[in-house]
C-alpha cells in the first residue's frame, strides 16, 4: 500500500508546467474508435487511468503505443465487447459505448457501479442512445445495445451532463441526418472533443455552448488525426490553491486562464494575488486568507473537481466560509480527514460550514477519491508537522508527477510504501 508522507509548512516557489488533461484525453481515446486510421495524440499524462483506457482500447482490437506523452492509436479492425474488468476500474470506459455502437453497430459493456462521490447514473446516456435508435437491454450488470445506423435527432438533455453529452456527439457523428443537442454540457473538454472529432472528419459545431449541432457523416469520412489535448485546468486549479494555501509563489505555465475563470476570482476573493497572462498565471498568496463561499455548478460555474482543494484552503481563513456541493451527492469523504488534521467543518446535507482555524496539524489520513485525496495534500503542505496519507492509488490516477511536480517548488513531499492495511 503506497502513502504520502508531508512535512509540512514550506511555501511552494517555482514554476509548474500543467500536463494535458485527464478527462479531455480519455474522451479523445474513445472518439478514435470511430474511424479506422492512425491518431496521434500529444501531451496525454502519464496516469493510471489513462493506461486503463489504452487497456480497453487494446482489449477492443486497437494497437496503442505511448512514448514521451505521444499516444499513438492504430485502428482497424476491432469488436464491440468491453473488458469488464477495466471497465469496473475506470466510469469513463462508458464513453466507449457511442463509438462502438455507430461503428459496428453492436456493443455490449457492463454497467458501471456506484462510485465514492455517488451514485452516478447513466441514465441519460442510455435514454438519448435509445432516441437515435439503439434498442438496449440491461441485464445481469451488463448493457448490450444494438442499432442499424443511428439517425439524426432532437435531443434535449434534463441536466448538462458531461459524459451523456461526449457519447451522443460520438455516437451522432455517424448518424443518418442532423442530431442538435439542447442543453448540452459547456466544459472545456467538450471543445476538445468537437475539435479532435472534426478533425477526424465530423462535421461538428456549437461545442462551448449549450446548443451543439452534429452532421452524420458515413463511416468512411473518418480517418486519421493528430491533435494536441487542452491542459488540464482541474490540475492548474490544484496547485494554484496549494500556492495560495502555503502562501507561497508559483508560475504556471501551459494553463488556459479562461477555463478557471471562476477559480481565479474565488482566489482574489481568499487575499491571493494574480498576474494572468495569454497561457501562464502567477500566484502569490496573502498572508492573511479570507473566506469565500463556493457553490459548484457545470461549467462555467465553480468545478465540483475543486470543491474539495478549495474547502482545504478556507479551512485556514479568518472567517466563515460555506461550500454547498449540487452536482454530486456525496463529494464530502474529504471532510472528515480535513477534521482530523484539526479544521473545524460542520456538514448539512449538500453544504459546509467552514470555521477557519489558525493551523492545521498533521495527521494520519485517507485519500477516498482523486479530488479528495489532491485536497488533503495541499492541507499537509500548509499543516504543521507530518501529514501521512494513503489510498495514494487514487490520487495517481488522475495527476501526472504530482509527488515530483511538488518537490519541485520546494514541497517536502515523498512517496513511501506503508503497511498493508
Ligand atoms: C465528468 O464526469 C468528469 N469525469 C468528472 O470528473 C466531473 O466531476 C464531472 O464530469 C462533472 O464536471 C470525466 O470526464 C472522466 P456528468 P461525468 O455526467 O461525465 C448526474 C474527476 O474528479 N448524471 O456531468 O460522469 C451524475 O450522477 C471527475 O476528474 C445523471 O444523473 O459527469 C452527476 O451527479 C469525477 N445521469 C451529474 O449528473 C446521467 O446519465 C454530473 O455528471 C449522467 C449524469
Amino acid at each position: 500500500m503506497q502513502k504520502v508522507l508531508i512535512e509540512g509548512g514550506y511555501p511552494l516557489r517555482g514554476v509548474i508546467r500543467v500536463s494535458g488533461a485527464k478527462n479531455a484525453v480519455l474522451k479523445l481515446m474513445a472518439a478514435a474508435l470511430l474511424g479506422k486510421g492512425s491518431f496521434v495524440i500529444h501531451d496525454v499524462p502519464q496516469i493510471k487511468d489513462v493506461f486503463t483506457m489504452i487497456g480497453v482500447l487494446s482489449a477492443l482490437g486497437v494497437e496503442a503505443r505511448f512514448e514521451n506523452s505521444v499516444l499513438t492509436l492504430n485502428i482497424d479492425q476491432i469488436h464491440g465487447e468491453a473488458p469488464t474488468e477495466l471497465v469496473r476500474e475506470m466510469r469513463a470506459s462508458i464513453q466507449v459505448m457511442g463509438p462502438l455502437l455507430a461503428r459496428l453497430g453492436r456493443v455490449r459493456i457492463a454497467k458501471p457501479g456506484g462510485c465514492a462521490i455517488g451514485d452516478r447514473p447513466i441514465d441519460l446516456h442510455l435514454k438519448n442512445l435509445e432516441r437515435l435508435g439503439a434498442v438496449i437491454d440491461e441485464r445481469h450488470g451488463y448493457i448490450t445495445a444494438h442499432c442499424s445506423r443511428l439517425i439524426g435527432q432532437e435531443i434535449s438533455l434534463d441536466f448538462p451532463s458531461v459524459g451523456a453529452t461526449e457519447n451522443i456527439m460520438m455516437a451522432a457523428t455517424l448518424a443518418k441526418g442532423r442530431t442538435v443537442i439542447h442543453n448540452a454540457a459547456r466544459e472545456p473538454e467538450i471543445v476538445d472533443v468537437q475539435n479532435f472529432l472534426n478533425q477526424m472528419g465530423a462535421k461538428i459545431s456549437g461545442a462551448g455552448t449549450s446548443e451543439i449541432v452534429i452532421e452524420g457523416v458515413p463511416e468512411d469520412h473518418i480517418g486519421n488525426a493528430e491533435y494536441t489535448v487542452i491542459p488540464d485546468r482541474i490540475e492548474a486549479g490544484t496547485y494554484l490553491i496549494a500556492a495560495a494555501m502555503t502562501r507561497g509563489k508559483i508560475k504556471l505555465e501551459n494553463v488556459i486562464p479562461q477555463h478557471i475563470q471562476v477559480l481565479l476570482s474565488k482566489l482574489e476573493e481568499t487575499n491571493a494575488h494574480l498576474s494572468v497572462g495569454p497561457n501562464t498565471i502567477v500566484i502569490e498568496g496573502g498572508r492573511n486568507i479570507q473566506p469565500a463561499n463556493i457553490i459548484t455548478l457545470p461549467y462555467p460555474g465553480f468545478a465540483t473537481d475543486l470543491q474539495p482543494q478549495f474547502m482545504s484552503l478556507v479551512t485556514l481563513a479568518q472567517g466563515s466560509s460555506v461550500i454547498k456541493e449540487t452536482i454530486y451527492s456525496h463529494r464530502f469523504g474529504h471532510v472528515e480527514e480535513l477534521r482530523r488534521m484539526g479544521a473545524d467543518i460542520q456538514l448539512d446535507s449538500n453544504s459546509a460550514v467552514v470555521r477557519g482555524v489558525k493551523q492545521l496539524s498533521g495527521a494520519s489520513v485517507r485519500a477516498m477519491d482523486l479530488r479528495a485525496g489532491a485536497a488533503l495534500v495541499i492541507a499537509g503542505l500548509a499543516a504543521h508537522g507530518t501529514t501521512e496519507i494513503a489510498g495514494v492509488e487514487h490520487i495517481m490516477r488522475g495527476y501526472e508527477k504530482m509527488i515530483g511536480k511538488l518537490q519541485a517548488v520546494g514541497a517536502k513531499i515523498i512517496q513511501v510504501d506503508g503497511e498493508s492495511d
